[in-house]
């Protein structure tokens, strides 16, 4: 049988840092605070001349040289954003152009912090149907872009970043499975009010603070740890392993207790768990395949692993993949 295989993987995050350190001059918080509750230290942030297509680049095209092959190659370009350069059109139709992809159709998807995870779902069922060989699936986000940067609730938990990976069929190894799942009834625990057609941009909705992202974290934090364990539970069964046959655990990087409090409901340690959390804290859409990349780079994983990809996010979404390598 075909199988959606990851080729290869590439990352990009802006240059500048902002450490906790730094938020303790824009708001009212500490580095104990926000290292004791949520694991980060700091977080990279975009310049105003950076949008998502600006990261998505140079990410996707370390993937692609890392394939060894070329952006005329591709078949497939899919970005899960939720910060695009734009509302519409596409951010993976902006960047098909900046990397002179002229064979690839090209679009985005929209699944907050398990945008990755979905996008993966849909390279893998484009592969073993047959219809793409070379895929490119981008996960980006710009959080700090719609980040109230005076409310301390939000506006230190998230960063920027950009993780991009070739997918192409092999008949060994790759995507043996993956679950998704979704909950619209909670959409507005993690959302941005105004910028849609529920509510256009306007004088009033800005006066109302409505652009920034708005999240009820408490409520999140539940919901989190429950449908990632229950994810994992999930994609472990249908592929016929336990959680003792896996390698290393990619898990979306939110909030490290809540990390701690999926590790402990699967009986795992820490230790299987990979987190860069404290580089980079929540990149949304790219925390996923960043984490991945590092821990090829670390050697973390080796030809055969099992590798189990999990997030949660916005929607609400979550969703786990079995990817072997
Ligand atoms: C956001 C989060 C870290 C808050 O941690 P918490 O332990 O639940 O904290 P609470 O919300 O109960 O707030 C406790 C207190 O800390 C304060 N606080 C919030 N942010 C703070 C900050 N950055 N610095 C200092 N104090 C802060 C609150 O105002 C509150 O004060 P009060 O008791 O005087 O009202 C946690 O809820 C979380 O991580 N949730 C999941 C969020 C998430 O991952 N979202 C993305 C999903 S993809």
């Amino acid at each position: 049988m075909v199988r959606a295989y990851i080729v290869s993987t590439g990352m990009a995050v802006p240059d500048r840092v902002l450490t906790n350190h730094d938020l303790e001059k824009i708001v009212d918080t500490s580095d104990a605070w926000i290292r004791e509750r949520t694991g980060m230290a700091e977080r990279h942030v975009s310049d105003e001349n950076t949008a998502a297509s600006d990261l998505a680049l140079p990410a996707s095209r370390d993937a692609l040289r890392a394939a060894g092959i070329s952006p005329d190659d591709l078949d497939a370009i899919l970005v899960a954003t939720i910060s695009g350069d734009y509302v519409f059109p596409a951010t993976a139709c902006v960047l098909q152009h900046k990397l002179g992809a002229s064979h690839a159709m090209a679009f985005d998807l929209s699944a907050a912090c398990t945008g990755y995870i979905y996008g993966l779902s849909v390279a893998q069922a484009y592969i073993e149907s047959g219809r793409y060989k070379n895929i490119l699936l981008v996960g980006v986000d710009m959080l700090t872009k719609v980040v109230d940067w005076t409310d301390r609730n939000t506006c230190v938990l998230f960063g920027d970043g950009a993780g991009a990976t070739v997918i192409q069929p092999r008949e060994r190894g790759g995507v043996l499975d993956t679950v998704l799942g979704s909950d619209g009834s909670a959409a507005e625990l993690l959302y941005q009010p105004c910028g849609g057609t529920r509510v256009p941009i306007s004088h009033e909705a800005i006066d109302r603070k409505k652009h920034f992202l708005y999240m009820n974290g408490r409520e999140i934090y539940k919901y989190a740890v429950r449908e990632m364990v229950q994810s994992c539970h999930e994609v472990l069964k249908r592929c016929g392993k336990t959680i003792e046959d896996v390698r290393l655990i990619i898990p979306h990087q939110a909030n490290n207790r809540i990390l701690e409090a999926v590790a402990q409901r699967l009986g795992v340690s820490m230790d299987r768990l990979f987190i860069n959390i404290e580089k980079y804290a929540n990149t949304s859409a790219a925390t996923v395949p960043i984490a991945l990349h590092e821990a090829l780079q670390q050697g973390r994983l080796h030809e055969g692993d099992l590798a189990l990809l999990v997030s949660f996010g916005g929607g609400l979404t979550w969703g786990a993949s079995l990817v072997q390598f």
